[in-house]
């Protein structure tokens, strides 16, 4: 990349170019051999636009509420582990460069930074937790507890890692956080993800998730969740209609349809794919929200088309901070915004409520004849 980045590739372009490549590779692998991490883009290439003319857009209104919180956008950032690997700064750039785009973030359980460092970096930003349940169940209730008393507005528990994904280069390169980094909300060296002796031919993280992350969670525990806090609860990592069902049986506020970033299971659709389906399934009843493969204004607007309340954004925010810390992640959002109000625009919606589903239709095979 020379000059200044035009678009979210950009950024990675660059990051690529200054990170350590176990670190590179951390932050951009998915699973196995990655389909479905090519999948999470080229699927909403296969989505078309049919904007309508002549609407009057001089003056635009992009922003929406998730949980009754107002954000500027309906663009948010998501969960990514260890972001002082990216930037020394990590999760706290991460959160006052939302807050300057007035949007919200939600921390990884393994964050290198405290939820209350974070909740400190940006007292009035708006925050929500991550959550993985450990098989020491204190360790959970304690990360909810502290969350709720930092002022964090929700709780976002992640259904989808019973057992980490098995991410090629993650193995090879036998990944660890460097010595100078724990995952800096937990007291143990254990939970924190900081052996001496290291973890062996593996990929670390593997190793960490099969010690201490339950793999006998069920719908039970997200009633248990329930009981814990009365902050909204999402179910980060749903594919499909049934379990949407299940969760919003189980008492949950929001579904993130999500396939952490094409980081588990490999050969799972796109999540754009799957999000109509899960959307017809809540019947109205939870906010839905999408992550996985978010590059583009486009990619926004296709997804509030298709009944998303608002995307969460991975590894851009990754890219950023090793652009150039705060400020880069600050530019990632504020290109996001950016392109998604001229793609408003130029589909004639002066307003998110205003984006509807005729405004996306599928290419047909038929099309491609033409
Ligand atoms: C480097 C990295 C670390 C992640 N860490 C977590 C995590 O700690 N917890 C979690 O639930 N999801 C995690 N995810 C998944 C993201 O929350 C999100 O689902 C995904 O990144 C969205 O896809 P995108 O990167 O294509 O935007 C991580 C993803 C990446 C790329």
């Amino acid at each position: 990349m020379s000059g200044k980045p035009v678009c979210v590739g950009d950024f990675e372009q660059y990051a690529k170019r200054v990170l350590p490549k176990a670190v590179y590779d951390y932050y951009r692998s998915g699973a196995d051999n990655q389909q479905t991490l090519a999948d999470n883009v080229a699927a909403f290439s296969r989505l078309r636009l049919y904007p309508r003319m002549l609407r009057d857009v001089s003056v635009m209104d992009l922003s929406t509420s998730v949980f009754g919180q107002k954000i500027s956008m309906p663009i948010c950032v998501g969960a990514t582990a260890m972001q002082r690997m990216a930037h020394v700064d990590g999760e706290t750039a991460t959160t006052r460069a939302c807050r300057s785009l007035g949007t919200g973030m939600m921390l990884s359980s393994w964050a290198t930074s405290t939820i209350e460092e974070v909740a400190q970096a940006a007292p009035d930003g708006l925050h929500w937790l991550q959550l993985y349940i450990y098989k020491d169940r204190e360790v959970t209730r304690s990360l909810v507890q502290r969350a709720e008393r930092a002022g964090y507005k929700g709780i976002f528990v992640t259904v989808d890692t019973p057992l980490l994904g098995k991410r090629f280069d993650d193995v090879r390169n036998k990944f660890q956080l460097p010595p100078h980094l724990r995952m800096k909300n937990f007291n143990t060296d254990n939970l924190a993800f900081s052996s001496e002796k290291g973890y062996g031919e593996n990929s670390g993280l593997a190793v960490y998730v099969a010690q201490a992350i339950d793999p006998s969670i069920k719908w039970e525990d997200i009633k248990w969740l329930r009981g814990l806090t009365s902050l909204p609860i999402v179910a980060k990592g749903i594919l499909r209609a049934d379990d949407a069902r299940e969760a919003v049986k189980h008492g949950v506020d929001g579904i993130l349809v999500s396939n952490h970033g094409a980081r588990q299971l490999d050969g799972v659709p796109a999540t754009i794919d799957v999000l109509p389906e899960i959307v017809e399934a809540v019947e109205g009843k939870v906010e839905v929200f999408l992550d996985g493969g978010v590059r583009k204004g486009t990619d926004v607007l296709k997804a509030l088309a298709l009944g998303a309340t608002a995307v969460f954004i991975g590894r851009p925010i990754i890219w950023g901070l090793a652009y150039q810390g705060e400020e880069g992640a600050k530019e990632v959002l504020q290109m996001l915004k950016e392109e998604f109000q001229l793609a408003m625009a130029l589909s004639g919606c002066r307003s998110v409520k205003g984006i509807d589903t005729t405004l996306v239709r599928r290419t047909s095979p038929a099309a491609s004849k033409i």
